[in-house]
């Protein structure tokens, strides 16, 4: 970990976001090809990325939603099809919270499965966040899961007998959230204590649960917006 840097003392949430998204894209090189997040942080770097590329950055990305992709491409940042994309240099996406062993839980978006799929193609991956996403424990947040319509009730099933208790996530309408894939979520609530690389295993093996928002190896670094300035954790291997 190295200090925060005084230069870029920041006070509101969204500058400690901005202030961690713009220290993530300062890493981006001419020539590579890039993961760009989602979420409300991934927004204030794919704008910082933007920004370089209209300076002359040659970068190519992928997107991991038709959120990201839409602001990516009025930026004038070229998209490559995620299809045609085996390997990427760096990704850079929000957490919801982060432990000290660089744990995350994402997904309060939805996003999280093409978010995982994206953060495995990258050689390096880093996590943008504000301070309060910085937890001692997991476990604030539900455990968002990416559910086959079709498979609904079973899979909420095998959610309870792993001991989560799932709830189908609804919009303001109260008609369940749809993924770029159409289909639906349920958020995890875990009671007692969670062994959550066993909960992860769990959950990787139920039918129909096509993936879910525990990071547990997939995050290498962390920028992390204080009202210092912006904290580079890197995570030891
Ligand atoms: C998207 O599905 C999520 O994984 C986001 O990356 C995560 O929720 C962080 O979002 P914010 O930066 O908006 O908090």
């Amino acid at each position: 970990m190295t200090q925060p840097s005084p230069a870029i003392a920041t006070s509101s949430i969204d500058e400690r976001k901005r202030a961690a998204a713009i220290a993530a894209v300062a890493e981006i090189r001419d020539g590579m090809l890039v993961g760009l997040g989602t979420g409300s942080t991934a927004h204030f770097a794919v704008e910082a990325l933007g920004q370089a590329v209209a300076r002359g950055l040659d970068v190519r990305a992928v997107a991991t939603s038709r959120q990201t992709a839409t602001q990516a491409i009025a930026l004038g940042i070229v998209l490559l099809k995620p299809a045609k994309v085996a390997r990427i240099d760096l990704c850079i996406d929000g957490v919801d919270e982060i432990d000290p062993e660089f744990r995350a839980i994402k997904g309060a978006g939805g996003a999280m499965l093409r978010e995982k799929i994206v953060a495995g193609m990258a050689a390096r991956r880093i996590a943008i966040a504000d301070d309060s996403k910085a937890v001692g424990h997991l476990g604030t947040h539900p455990v968002p899961a990416e559910v086959l319509p079709h498979a609904q009730a079973f899979v909420t099933r095998k959610l309870r007998e792993i001991g989560c208790k799932a709830v189908l996530r609804l919009d303001g309408a109260g008609a369940p959230v749809l993924t770029d894939q159409d289909n639906i979520i349920l958020d995890c609530h875990m009671a007692g204590p969670v062994d959550w690389a066993e909960l992860a295993g769990h959950m990787d093996a139920i039918p129909g649960l096509m993936g879910h928002g525990l990071f547990l190896e997939e995050i290498d670094a962390l920028f992390l917006g204080t009202a210092q300035g912006v904290e580079r954790r890197e995570r030891a291997r």
